[in-house]
């Protein structure tokens, strides 16, 4: 099994794709740093195949137990209190006192991970700051010749990343494919959020993200090259119907898209993006292009 023996493994999320490495081997650990060019200081989300695997390396309180419950598997990831003996490389967490853990549903990557037999760290399989990929072919793209492996398990479901949640204290710190909605539902309560980019509580929430090389503009009703969404329409419309699924499913395949056309067409490279209602997915897909329009550090 390639995970166990410390290599890379790219595989599809009903999210995105993610690059695994067996997240109790420091040295496999550290080769997903250097692959993506991502900074230590940024920790990554553990997958797992089943709740004792998580409960082997984090403290469960009752709402991570009930959230868990609910959305397990699928588009979620709770920030939990580590265990003594988790047995984690300190890299995965960045030497933070909790961990982020995830349990996904997509057949292949439950199939992987239940074979690995073992918690396995995976970011999103893209270079530190770019698009992030939802098929194998955008996983190439990025990342050829410095992983070992890429499942092809076709475009994912979602399109999105995962909602992260830490419940202690029970804070939103990124909105991702399970609506914010949806885990106020489960919980009973309106949650806190700590998503300010410029102090992350999830420290991959750099301003400048998501980044295609062209310029992004976002909340436009017209344009010469345009992501359309709803009736405004454009070179390509993330959903003619205005379904925010659809929307979150097309979003990072089309950024790459709208990004080629815009070389060709004016060279400098800009495109402009319609408005897209701020409810249910449409928070993730909002956050997602406004890291992409940001200014860029560098
Ligand atoms: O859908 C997803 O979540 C995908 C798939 C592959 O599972 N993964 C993903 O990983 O998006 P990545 O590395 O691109 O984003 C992980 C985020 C970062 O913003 C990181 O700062 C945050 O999770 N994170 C990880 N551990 C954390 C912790 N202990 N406390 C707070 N935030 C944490
Ligand atoms: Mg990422």
């Amino acid at each position: 099994m390639m995970l166990q023996s410390g290599r890379l493994v790219a595989f599809p999320t009903e999210t995105v794709y993610g690059l695994g490495a067996n997240a109790k081997d420091g040295d496999a650990v550290a080769a997903i740093y250097a692959a993506k060019t991502r900074p230590s200081f940024n920790p990554l989300i553990v997958h797992v195949a089943s709740l004792a695997q998580a409960e082997a390396l984090a403290r469960f309180d009752d709402n991570a137990r009930a959230l868990a419950q609910a959305f397990w598997p699928g588009p979620m990831s709770l920030v939990l209190p580590l265990k003594p003996d988790h047995g984690l490389s300190s890299l995965v967490t960045a030497g933070l006192e909790t961990v982020a853990i995830r349990m996904p549903a997509q057949p292949l990557a439950r199939k992987l991970l239940t074979l690995a037999d073992c918690p396995v760290a995976a970011p999103s399989a893209n270079p530190s700051g770019q698009i992030s990929p939802t098929t194998a072919a955008h996983v190439l793209d990025g990342l050829s010749g410095r992983i070992d492996a890429v499942l092809d398990g076709g475009p994912c479901d979602v399109g999105v990343e995962s909602t992260i949640i830490s419940t202690n204290p029970l804070r939103l710190l990124r909105h991702g494919g399970l609506p914010a909605e949806a885990l106020e539902a489960a919980l009973g309560c309106s949650l806190m959020q700590d998503l300010n980019p410029d102090i992350p509580a999830a420290p991959g929430q750099l301003t400048s993200h998501y980044a295609p090389d062209a310029q992004v503009v976002l909340n436009q009703l017209e344009g010469d090259l345009m992501l359309g969404f709803g009736d405004v329409g454009g070179q390509l419309n993330l959903s003619p119907s205005g379904d925010l699924h659809e929307a979150a499913a097309n979003l990072f395949a089309m950024l790459r898209q709208m990004d080629k056309l815009a070389k060709g067409a004016n060279g400098a490279g800009q495109f402009t993006v319609a408005p897209i209602p701020m409810t249910g997915l449409g928070l993730a897909i909002n956050d997602r292009l406004t890291r992409a329009a940001a200014p860029r550090s560098g």
